[in-house]
């Protein structure tokens, strides 16, 4: 397979350039029509194979176009999952390219083994400094082995995890690792039948990150293995594959019909770009999910001295792991709380709203324009240290951090006091709501600002409502 070099200057000056080529690229039909086309233009089966010898390439440098010549069902699930946005992602992008040149270089393959795992291990992304001082990342997005992210074989020709935990696993290149080793699999490539793939083990070798200062960066294979999930019980034990890759009927090559399990792996995040096949079926299937994993309540609990006291809990719920998961410095879970004086119909008490630029107050320097102005904010994320346990956003950044999330099973609550004399009348309504993100403004702005992403897209990352109450309680 014919690897474009597609060397980027990484600069600052070059920055915005490098963004533009990366999308340009990956709208380009590549070049000499050897390269692949990018997933964002949908694929194309037949060109990338006629150029290929497919009989010497090995299976694991084989393209998804490739493999989705026969398994189509398995392919129009996969294009429209996260594992084929793993480097699509601007946001993904913008950090690789920060991170590359605040670090010096020092990030090396660290983003790339687990975005795109089979570029790193073939080392086909290399990070250097070129002649005139200034870092190069060769990430040619016209490359579907970079370009598709977490492609078929970065799983299917997984031999062996050695850690689960940042990409330690063994790639068998010529091997096609399967969770059954059909006969009629091995008539078509070489074929394994898998235990590993079959494991929660194989998801959770990228599913754990700790970064090279050893900052626990995701945990959602740990919090799993913790769980009631994984008790050991076959009746009600769950694996990742049990939830994210349901068992459907449907083909495994065109015409036959077998058990076979859906890859679109349903999570939380969405597309942020325009040409990403399925992303309102997507959207729509975020969102079941996440309105399937908490359980709200709203109670009025005993009276203060000199205010009404309302309690607001949340319990994450048939969830394999907590609540978020996975890149928690970034997702944010939180409740949005109104109380209403029903005699005047005025909002006399609210906590979980945002600022002018859509910002939560966390109380955080630097994140909102207001941060003390939400002193009872009850959210669910992580927080960054650096070096010196300043606050940071960047996860290359982080010498440690800290989590408050919501573990398997887990109830958390605050209660909210509305002041005696805040009320004129006897009834109180209160309208509790939790609310879900992946990335908060800040972040984004803070990319945008540096010039590592184009503006506007702070306003394309959904809110989603995970639950919400309304409740009515008599006073006095
Ligand atoms: C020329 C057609 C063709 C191509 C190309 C192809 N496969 Fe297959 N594959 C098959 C057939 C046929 C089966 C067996 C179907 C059955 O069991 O009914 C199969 C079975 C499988 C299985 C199930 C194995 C098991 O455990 O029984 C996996 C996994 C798989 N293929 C992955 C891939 C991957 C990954 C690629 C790309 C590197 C790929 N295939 C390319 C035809 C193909
Ligand atoms: C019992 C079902 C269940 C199991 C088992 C399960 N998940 Fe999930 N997963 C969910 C639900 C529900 C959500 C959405 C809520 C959330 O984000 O925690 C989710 C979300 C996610 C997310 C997005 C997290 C975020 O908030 O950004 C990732 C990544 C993920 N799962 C991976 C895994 C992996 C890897 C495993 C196995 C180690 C696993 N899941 C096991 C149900 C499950
Ligand atoms: C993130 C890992 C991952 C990726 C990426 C992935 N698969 Fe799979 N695939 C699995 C796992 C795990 C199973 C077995 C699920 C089980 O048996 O519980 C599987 C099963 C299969 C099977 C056997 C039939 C079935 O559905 O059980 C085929 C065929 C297959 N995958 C093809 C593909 C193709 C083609 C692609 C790319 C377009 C792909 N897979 C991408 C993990 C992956
Ligand atoms: C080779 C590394 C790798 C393996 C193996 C892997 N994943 Fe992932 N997975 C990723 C990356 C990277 C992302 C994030 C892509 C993005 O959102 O840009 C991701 C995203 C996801 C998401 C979407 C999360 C969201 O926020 O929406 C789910 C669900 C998921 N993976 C489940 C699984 C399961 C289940 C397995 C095992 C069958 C698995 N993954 C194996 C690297 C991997
Ligand atoms: C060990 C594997 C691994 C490493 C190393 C890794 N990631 Fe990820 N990354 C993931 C997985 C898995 C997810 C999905 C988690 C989730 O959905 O919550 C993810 C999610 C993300 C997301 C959120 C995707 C979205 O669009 O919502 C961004 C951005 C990201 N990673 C950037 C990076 C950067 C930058 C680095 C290097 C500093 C890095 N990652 C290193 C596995 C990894």
């Amino acid at each position: 397979m014919t690897l474009t070099p597609a060397t980027t200057l990484l600069s600052r000056a070059s920055l915005l350039a490098l963004i533009a080529c990366l999308a340009a690229c990956a709208d380009s039909e590549g070049d000499g029509g050897e390269a692949t086309s990018n997933g964002a233009t949908g694929g194309t089966t037949a060109e990338t194979t006629a150029s290929n010898d497919v009989e010497t390439t090995p299976n694991a440098l084989q393209s998804p176009e490739y493999c989705g010549q026969c398994h189509t069902a398995h392919y129009d699930d996969w294009e429209g999952s996260m594992h084929a946005y793993a480097t699509q992602d601007p946001v993904f992008q913008a950090m690789l390219v920060k991170g590359i040149l605040e670090t010096e270089g020092k990030l090396d393959q660290f983003c790339i083994q687990c975005h795109a795992p089979i570029a790193a291990k073939f080392e086909l992304s290399p990070v250097y400094e070129d002649d005139d001082g200034a870092w190069r990342v060769d990430f040619d997005m016209n490359n579907p082995l970079i370009g598709r992210g977490v492609v078929c074989t970065s799983c299917h020709s997984m031999s062996e995890v050695e850690a689960t935990v940042n990409a330690e696993f063994k790639l068998d290149p010529n091997i096609i690792h399967g969770p059954n080793g059909s006969a009629a699999a091995q008539e078509a490539h070489p074929t394994v039948k898998s235990e590993s793939l079959t494991s929660s083990t194989m998801c959770g070798t990228c599913h754990n990150v700790v970064n090279p200062k050893g900052a626990l960066l995701e945990n959602t294979f740990s919090e799993w293995y913790a769980s009631e999930f994984n008790s050991g019980d076959p009746n009600t034990d769950k694996s990742c594959q049990d939830c994210h890759m349901p068992a459907a009927r449907g083909e495994i090559v065109e015409g036959t019909e077998a058990d076979i399990h859906r890859h679109r792996f349903v999570g939380v995040d969405l597309a942020l770009i325009d040409d990403f096949p399925d992303k309102e079926e997507q959207l729509q299937l975020v969102t079941d999910l996440l309105r399937s994993c908490v359980r709200l309540e709203v109670n009025r609990t005993e009276d203060h001295d000199d205010s009404y006291a309302i309690r607001v809990s949340m319990t994450n719920i048939n969830n394999g792991h907590a609540l978020p998961s996975g890149s928690t410095a970034d997702r944010q879970v939180w409740v949005h709380i109104t109380v209403t004086d029903d005699a005047t119909g005025e909002v006399v008490y609210e906590s979980g709203m945002m600022d002018e630029n859509g910002d939560l107050m966390d109380r955080i320097t630097g994140h909102s324009t207001n941060p003390e102005g939400d002193p009872d904010l009850l959210m669910y994320s992580s927080l960054l240290f650096g070096d010196n346990d300043q606050h940071v956003t960047f996860p290359w950044q982080a010498a440690r951090s800290f989590e408050i999330l919501l573990q398997p099973g887990q109830t958390g609550w605050r209660e909210y006091l509305i002041p005696h004399d805040r009320i004129q009348g006897d009834q109180l309504t209160v309208q509790a709501r939790v609310r879900y993100r992946t990335f908060p403004p800040f972040l984004i702005r803070e990319l945008e600002e540096e010039g590592f992403l184009e503006p506007g897209l702070i306003g394309e990352i959904p809110i989603i409502d995970m639950a919400e109450l309304t409740e009515t309680f008599s006073v006095r």
